[in-house]
């Protein structure tokens, strides 16, 4: 089977990390969240991956220079224009001249779904297109999809105001397709298969959905992408181990519930809490890092003071003694 992976966007809740790389290349706990992704999918029999790009195609071909991801083959479809969801997955399809039955995924969902179950009730309800759901407590930066007892979609409303959601199951972006779903969507112009092709497949009554409480993040804001990796480590997911072998933390330092990535640094006195510190960056002697991002090869001064969901990006030199709490350094 194949897979047509969407990483064309631009990742901006995510500035000023993914500035110079996308969403998808960003690592969660040592490994890209593309490769944690498509890992999953090699249970289901999936052997190609086509990945629908747009920002930055160059960074991916360097990321993966044997061209594959734990044996899965990866095709790259570069769209001329951003394209929009569904609009990618027509332009992917076609350049990879695929016309059977398809797999999709939204490259920043890091789930333990088995999509063998996905596929199974897909061919049991015999529906065009079969979506997996997920429960959240605040369905309104989502795709909300009520289902009925058989399984069949009742609306797809992107994106509801905070109180009118119909549901608090929301799309959790796998999708099986059959092939004319991907032929009826126009070709050469965007067009958005959450606003479009879902609604109008729900219409014709061919849209089904597999509701699955099995772990799942969209790791595309600081907030998620902080807790797809602390999930991870601490045992909520997994517990993996959270400090890189080529990373140096001071006997004199407190490391709690962080990720240290490959070749970062934390000095003496320095405390790093609920944190990711990722490759190359340095945290100063007594410096405090709690609930926050710091960007690859950022320097931390001395005693500096980077609290509540910080971000920093590449690069990035924050002053000895500096105070910093929810700021995006530098503001994207
Ligand atoms: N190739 C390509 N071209 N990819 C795109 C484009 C495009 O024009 N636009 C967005 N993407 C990719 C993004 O890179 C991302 O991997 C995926 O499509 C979804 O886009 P997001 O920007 O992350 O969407 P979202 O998180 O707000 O909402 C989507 O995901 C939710 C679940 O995580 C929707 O599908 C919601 O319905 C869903 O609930
Ligand atoms: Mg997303």
């Amino acid at each position: 089977m194949r897979a047509v992976v969407l990483v064309g966007g631009f990742g901006t809740r995510l500035r000023p990390l993914t500035r110079s790389r996308p969403k998808p290349l960003l690592p969660v706990v040592h490994r890209p969240m593309l490769e944690r992704c498509i890992s999953g999918l090699v249970s289901a029999g999936v052997d190609e991956v086509i990945l629908a790009l747009g920002f930055r195609p160059d960074t991916f071909e360097r990321a993966f220079p044997d061209g594959r991801i734990d044996g899965v083959r990866l095709r790259y479809a570069v769209e001329p224009e951003p394209l929009d969801t569904a609009g990618a997955v027509r332009f992917a399809a076609s350049q990879a001249g695929v016309n059977e039955r398809l797999l999709v995924l939204n490259g920043d969902v890091l789930t333990d779904l088995d999509v063998g179950r996905l596929i199974e009730l897909h061919e049991r309800s015999a529906g065009r297109a079969t979506i997996h759901l997920t429960e959240v407590d605040d369905p309104s930066r989502f795709g909300v999809v009520p289902i009925d007892d058989t399984n069949r979609v009742e609306a797809f409303v992107e994106k509801p105001p905070a109180e009118t959601a119909p549901s608090r199951w929301i799309n959790a972006g796998t999708y099986v397709f059959e092939p004319e779903v991907v032929s009826a969507i126009p070709a050469g112009r965007p067009v958005s298969m959450e606003r479009e092709v879902f609604p109008q497949l729900v219409e014709d009554g061919h849209l089904y959905a597999l509701q699955d409480d099995s772990y799942w993040i969209d790791a595309g804001t600081p907030q998620a992408y902080l807790e797809a990796s602390l999930d991870l480590i601490d045992g909520t997911r997994d517990e993996e181990p959270a400090v890189h072998d080529t990373a140096t933390v001071h006997h004199d330092a407190t490391v709690r519930r962080s990720v240290i990535s490959r070749d970062a640094t934390v000095s003496a006195g320095a405390s790093v809490l609920d944190s990711v510190v990722l490759d190359g960056a340095q945290v100063g002697p007594g410096a405090t890092i709690s609930g926050s991002i710091i960007g690859p090869r950022g320097r931390i001064g001395a005693a500096a003071s980077l609290t509540h969901l910080c971000v920093t990006g590449d690069d990035a030199q924050i002053a000895e003694g500096a105070a910093h709490a929810g700021e995006r350094l530098p503001e994207p």
